[in-house]
Formats: structure tokens, C-alpha cells, sequence
């Protein structure tokens, strides 16, 4: 008998991608399902995943278990939000309105609005304050169903204030359910005060800012923004090899508004990631296939920015690059937490298919952080993190699309989050 010190009973549908590498090509569109499920847990993790009448003839439950009655409810693996920009102070709903009324974003970037704002807003609040921002918004993800997110700092842009930015993702997300992966973006555009010089900013990242994120242990990527109004590929190139011999792992800002060679620049750094892409060229595609990064596509922040322009997520798929969903969570270009949104975009505008998405938001994106074999799937032997979606199939999280339908969100085992209930029968 297995034994189990929580189990989750009542699944109407389990879904979820299978295995410890990423999903490709037409296996990404492959999930395994099960109607009449049941998933049992072992001190967090995951002892058994299956039809409910073989988890009754197999699973001894310990005295003292936890159980939880699903019922009829989703369940999927917890999401893994590969993307976003957690630690920041301000909104930008000005600049919003702005651009609803025909502004770009670019113009307000180059009159000093966009990014530069936003590290106004950040360098003038204090590592507590900051940190407190970090764990709202830390829960405001784990009750849509996030259980592992990747966080940049890049508002900051001083040494001072990009350590500042890392050390309060440290400190809000410490004890946190939701797992924190700290990426340090101090080459997210020049600041202000080096846009005179701006090699000097790129020194200063290289010479001054890596060493001391790395003797904090305050990262474990690094990334950089390869843009017009940020950084050419040959300045992200030297703060990138240079991260990478400090022994970070690096990612991309890619081709988010243009193609810069973002795209290419990863690829030849073997980057775990390329990001955005909207205007990846063929080449781009081929060079993140050849590499094996991941492409991970934010459609909510393509969408909130009524870009033209999508992110080829079927040629990339076909051509064989592991493609993974994130949010983008920032204030300037996506202000969402919601990774079910990000299934509305990923299906709705950027084109793939709900079971796709699903793989993208989970196993893929685990990949992407270096975490498929121990999240993103449900799976005996991985980490036991899994959301309860109030809804009788997986189709109805994108079809029946406004709504946040998370009932209950379980992480390393334990259940961490449980929605208000409304009286109301969910499914
Ligand atoms: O990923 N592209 C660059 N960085 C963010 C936007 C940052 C901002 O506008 O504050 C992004 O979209
Ligand atoms: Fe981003």
C-alpha cells in the first residue's frame, strides 16, 4: 500500500502534462487526462496521480491525513509564471489612459514616462515597504493558482536599489507557499543619470552590481532587455557572459517591439529563455531551436499593449522550440497576476490550443526556470503542487473566460489557499 498524508478526492478531471523535460512540437498539445481522478500526497510530494478506484485500491491514508473533497472540480498542476517584475512601487494608469487615447509606448519611454517612472516610484520607498508589495502580490498569485514565479528586479537601476529590489523579494517572499526565483534585471534600460555614457552603466552592472548579487546570493538569472530605448545585443552580450561567468543563468528580453537580434543573441548564449518575441525573425526561430531555449510568450502583455504584431507560437512550436506562458506582471505593460488570463491570451490571441496552454503554463514553464523535475506536472515523485479549479473540465478555465474559478490551491503538499465560498455550486 502506498501511504498518503493527504489526498484529494472528487476530481471530475485531472489534466496535466507528463514527464521532466519540456513538451515539443505536437506533443505539447498532449496532456494526459483522467475523468474520476484522485491525487495522493507523501510529506509534499506526490505518491500517486490516477483514477479514483485505483487510488482507493492502492493509497492508505495515515491517520491524521488531510483531505480534501474536489468536488468535481479541475485539478492541474500549479501554474509556473515564468516572467514577471514583481518587486516594484506605483502603477502606471496614467500613462495607460494615455495610451487608450493614442500614445505609444514607446513615445511616453522616450519622454522619460514608461520604465524610468517606475524606477522613480521604486527607489523612493524602503526595502520593508517593497517587501510588503512582494507578499501581496506573492498572494494574489497563489489564489489564481501560481504555486512558482520567476521575479526580476530592474526598477531600480543603482547598484543600491537593484540590491535593495532583490533583497526584498528575499525577505516577502520568505516563508511564502508561492516558490520566488530571483532574476536580476539591472540591464533593463540605461538610467537617467548614465544615458550620457552609457558604457558606463554597463560596467558598473558588470563590475560593481553582478559581484555583489552573486556574494548576496540574491539571483539565480540574470536578464536583459534587448530594445531600441535599452540595450543593443552586443551590451546585453557583455553583462549576459559576464552573469554567466559569475554563474547565473541568463535570459532575454527578445524582440519584444521590433526585431533587435534579441532572438539570436539568446540562442548563441544557450539563454534558458527568449522573451516576448512578437518580432522573432525566421532566423530568431531557428537559432532557439538549434539552442534549445524556451520561448516563453507573455500574450497578456501582447494583448494589453494592442500589439500588431503576435509572437509566432505556431511556427515556434512546429519548428521545435520548447514554448512556455508567463505573465509579464509589471506596471507599465501587463499589471495582471492572473495566470488564468494569461490561458484566455495564450489560446484567444496568441493561437495555441487550451491543452497547449495548459502545458505551456506549467511543465514548459517550469523548464524555463530549471524546475521540470521537480514541479509543473502531476507526477509520483514530484512536488506535490496542484490547483482545484471550480470547474467540471479544463475546457470550461478558457471557454467561461472573465472569471477566476480557483477553489483550492495545494503547494509542497499542504493546502495554502482556499476561495471564499459563495453558497453558489462552483462547477
Ligand atoms: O517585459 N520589455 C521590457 N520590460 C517590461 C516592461 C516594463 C515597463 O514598461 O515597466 C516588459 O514588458
Ligand atoms: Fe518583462
Amino acid at each position: 500500500m502506498i501511504e498518503a498524508d493527504l489526498v484529494v478526492a472528487g476530481i471530475g478531471e485531472l489534466a496535466t502534462p507528463e514527464g521532466r523535460t519540456p513538451r515539443l512540437g505536437k506533443d505539447l498539445d498532449r496532456l494526459r487526462v483522467v475523468q474520476d481522478a484522485a491525487v495522493a500526497c507523501r510529506q509534499g510530494r506526490i505518491v500517486f496521480a490516477g483514477p479514483r478506484a485505483e487510488c482507493a485500491a492502492r493509497v492508505r491514508s495515515l491517520p491524521g491525513a488531510c483531505l480534501v473533497d474536489a468536488e468535481g472540480g479541475t485539478v492541474l498542476p500549479g501554474f509556473v509564471d515564468a516572467h514577471t517584475h514583481l518587486p516594484f512601487a506605483g502603477w502606471r494608469e496614467r500613462e495607460f489612459d494615455q495610451r487608450l487615447r493614442g500614445d505609444s509606448y514607446q513615445a511616453i519611454a522616450a519622454r522619460g514616462g514608461g520604465i524610468l517612472s517606475t524606477v522613480a516610484a521604486t527607489r523612493s520607498v524602503d526595502e520593508g515597504v517593497l517587501a510588503d508589495l512582494v507578499r501581496a502580490r506573492l498572494d494574489a498569485m497563489l489564489a489564481r493558482g501560481t504555486t512558482t514565479v520567476e521575479a526580476k528586479s530592474g526598477y531600480g537601476l543603482t547598484v543600491e536599489a537593484e540590491l535593495r529590489q532583490l533583497r526584498a523579494l528575499r525577505r516577502g517572499g520568505a516563508g511564502h507557499p508561492v516558490e520566488v526565483v530571483p532574476t536580476f534585471l539591472g540591464a533593463h534600460t540605461v538610467p537617467a543619470e548614465h544615458r550620457q555614457d552609457r558604457a558606463a552603466w554597463v560596467r558598473l552592472l558588470v563590475e560593481q552590481a553582478l559581484p555583489a548579487v552573486t556574494a548576496e546570493h540574491l539571483a539565480e538569472y540574470a536578464d536583459a532587455f534587448v530594445d531600441a530605448q535599452a540595450f543593443t545585443p552586443q551590451e546585453a552580450r557583455t553583462v549576459l557572459e559576464a552573469a554567466r561567468r559569475a554563474g547565473l543563468g541568463v535570459r532575454v528580453h527578445a524582440d519584444q517591439l521590433a526585431d533587435d537580434g534579441g532572438a539570436a543573441l539568446a540562442a548563441s548564449l544557450r539563454a534558458a529563455s527568449a522573451d516576448h518575441l512578437e518580432h522573432v525573425s525566421e532566423a530568431g526561430v531557428e537559432a532557439l531551436a538549434r539552442a534549445g531555449t524556451t520561448a516563453v510568450l507573455l500574450p497578456a502583455a501582447g494583448f494589453f499593449l494592442r500589439s500588431a504584431q503576435k509572437p509566432p507560437a505556431r511556427r515556434l512550436i512546429d519548428a521545435g522550440v520548447p514554448v512556455a506562458l508567463a505573465t509579464d506582471f509589471n506596471p507599465g505593460t501587463c499589471p495582471t497576476e492572473s495566470m488564468p488570463l494569461v490561458l484566455v491570451f495564450g489560446c484567444l490571441w496568441a493561437g495555441l490550443t487550451l491543452d497547449e496552454a495548459i502545458a505551456a503554463a506549467t511543465l514548459n514553464g517550469a523548464h524555463a526556470l530549471g524546475r521540470a523535475h521537480e514541479t509543473g506536472s502531476l507526477e509520483e515523485g514530484k512536488r506535490a503542487d496542484l490547483v482545484v479549479h471550480g470547474v467540471p473540465g479544463r475546457h470550461h478555465l478558457v471557454y467561461r473566460f472573465g472569471d477566476s474559478r480557483v477553489r483550492t490551491v495545494i503547494a509542497c503538499g499542504k493546502v495554502v489557499y482556499e476561495a471564499p465560498r459563495t453558497g453558489v455550486p462552483a462547477c
